[in-house]
């Protein structure tokens, strides 16, 4: 006897997840329950016997869908809007069932050779260029901890630094890592400014194009320039002195796939390191992050070793020797399956799109007394505010949120708070917008 009917249980399954997508419009965007809701209605303890799937089923609707926030919801206006697309859905069922563990080549030849393809890929639609070796990590916040990790080796220094405005996981890794970061304060248009740092003693700085809160750009070309020209490296093989620059365009990384939108990618051919989320704003389900590095060999060094029992006449090529993992997920076969399903054509049009929405509400901000906008608006984000006390802000979120009908959140800039309203899933349209707009200011009003 097994499990579950593969078939049935299957069927049902998909049939779930077909019915959620169609309706996840109407549920409420951001989840109505409070903190241990959810604990308090499951067992404490796994059952002895078997249940049907059913049941798991059944439990799904009853019990965990009241407390989902719906990230599929045309309404996720929040942090960065992301989208699991239907491609990336099924490869996800797909990749399951095989269960590839590649921690060596020959342990699954097809996802380390689809990987090292469809990320190589990925590298030729962004522009970025030749030569550059490029795996796929979970999250960002791995892969700029495997390029601290690389730069550290490199340089045998121990300090990063990164703009006030670069993403937590920056100083997150660095921690992890013991090692002390410094963050340079921004310009007026919040990007990291670097003149007056000394770098000589700086393992890596980490410059982001499009940060967290206000999808600002740092000054990518300057930051490699200075980067490479302090300091000297220890390793004696190394080609050139310099402090490693790694690039995290973990949500904005994807505009590149539009030509217009490369003004942002201006000098990242000079980077040691790079990463980009397909899991933000190309379509692809979490997770799946992307590192690249012009290093590959140093890089290597850095992570390659290998036990007995994975050493193998073949000698062939194995990425758990570039990062801190040994087993990997079959992550490259949702991001084929994404980049085919799609194409680089509709992806454009889907980018494009979302910015045109983030300027449609820049639009309605800019002209009206009512609201103000805080930072440039760049790639799909808006930041702006309601006129009027902080305090009034942080109502205004918290009573917009609640309505169910749309999910933005919030940052600080200088102290002040700051409404954001970020576009990134693929249901999203003009109408989705407008109605953001209107709850606010419906609810602005009462
Ligand atoms: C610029 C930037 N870097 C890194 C991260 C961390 O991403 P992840 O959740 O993949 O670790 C984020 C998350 O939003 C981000 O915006």
């Amino acid at each position: 006897m097994t499990e579950v009917d593969f078939r049935e249980d299957g069927a049902a399954a998909l049939e779930w997840a077909a019915r959620y997508l169609e309706r996840v419009e109407q549920l409420p965007v951001l989840a109505q329950v409070r903190p241990g809701e959810v604990s308090e209605r499951l067992p404490r303890s796994a059952p002895e016997r078997p249940e049907p799937f059913a049941d798991v089923l059944r439990d799904l609707d009853e019990l965990l869908l009241p407390a989902l926030t719906n990230w599929q919801h045309p309404r996720f206006f929040s942090y960065f809007a992301v989208t699991a697309s239907e491609p990336g859905i099924l490869a996800e069922l797909i990749a399951a069932t095989l269960n590839q563990v590649a921690i060596v080549w020959r342990a699954s030849p097809a996802s380390t050779e689809l990987e090292l393809r469809v990320v190589d890929w990925v590298r030729q639609l962004l522009g970025l260029p030749d030569g550059w070796h490029g795996h796929i990590e979970d999250t960002a916040s791995t892969s700029t901890l495997a390029a601290l990790i690389a730069a550290r080796h490199v340089t045998g220094r121990n300090v990063v630094v990164c703009s006030e405005h670069a993403h937590s996981s920056v100083e997150k890794d660095a921690r992890m890592l013991g090692m002390e970061v410094r963050k340079a304060p921004a310009d007026q248009e919040l990007r990291m400014r670097v003149e007056g740092y000394d770098l000589d003693d700086v393992a890596a700085v980490v410059a982001t194009v499009g940060t967290t809160s206000f999808t600002s750009v740092d000054p990518v070309r300057e930051l490699a320039e200075r980067a490479h020209a302090a300091g000297t490296w220890l390793h004696v093989d190394a080609a050139y002195a310099g402090t490693w620059l790694h690039v995290d365009a973990a949500y904005a990384g994807t505009s590149w796939i539009c030509e217009e939108e490369r003004w942002s990618a201006d000098g990242v051919e000079l980077a040691d390191s790079l990463t980009v989320n397909p899991h933000k704003w190309m379509l692809v389900p979490m997770d799946c992050s992307l590192v690249w590095t012009a290093r590959p060999d140093e890089w290597r060094e850095a992570f390659s070793l290998v036990p007995e029992y994975l050493r193998t006449s073949d000698d062939a090529y194995a990425l758990s020797e570039y990062g801190p993992a040994l087993g990997r997920r079959f992550r490259s076969f949702k991001l084929w399956a994404v980049l085919r399903c799609y194409g680089a054509e509709r992806l454009r049009a889907i980018v494009r799109e979302h910015i045109r929405l983030a300027e449609l509400f820049t639009g309605w901000v800019e002209e009206s007394d009512e609201w103000e906008l805080v930072a440039p608006q760049r790639f799909s984000l808006v930041c702006f505010r309601r006129v009027g006390t902080d305090e009034e802000n942080e109502r205004l979120l918290e009573r917009v949120n609640a309505s169910g009908e749309i999910f933005i959140n919030h940052t600080k800039l200088d102290g002040s708070y700051v409404l954001r309203l970020a576009i990134g899933n693929v249901r999203t349209t003009e109408v989705d917008v407008r109605r953001a707009w209107e709850v606010l200011n419906e609810e602005a009003r009462r």
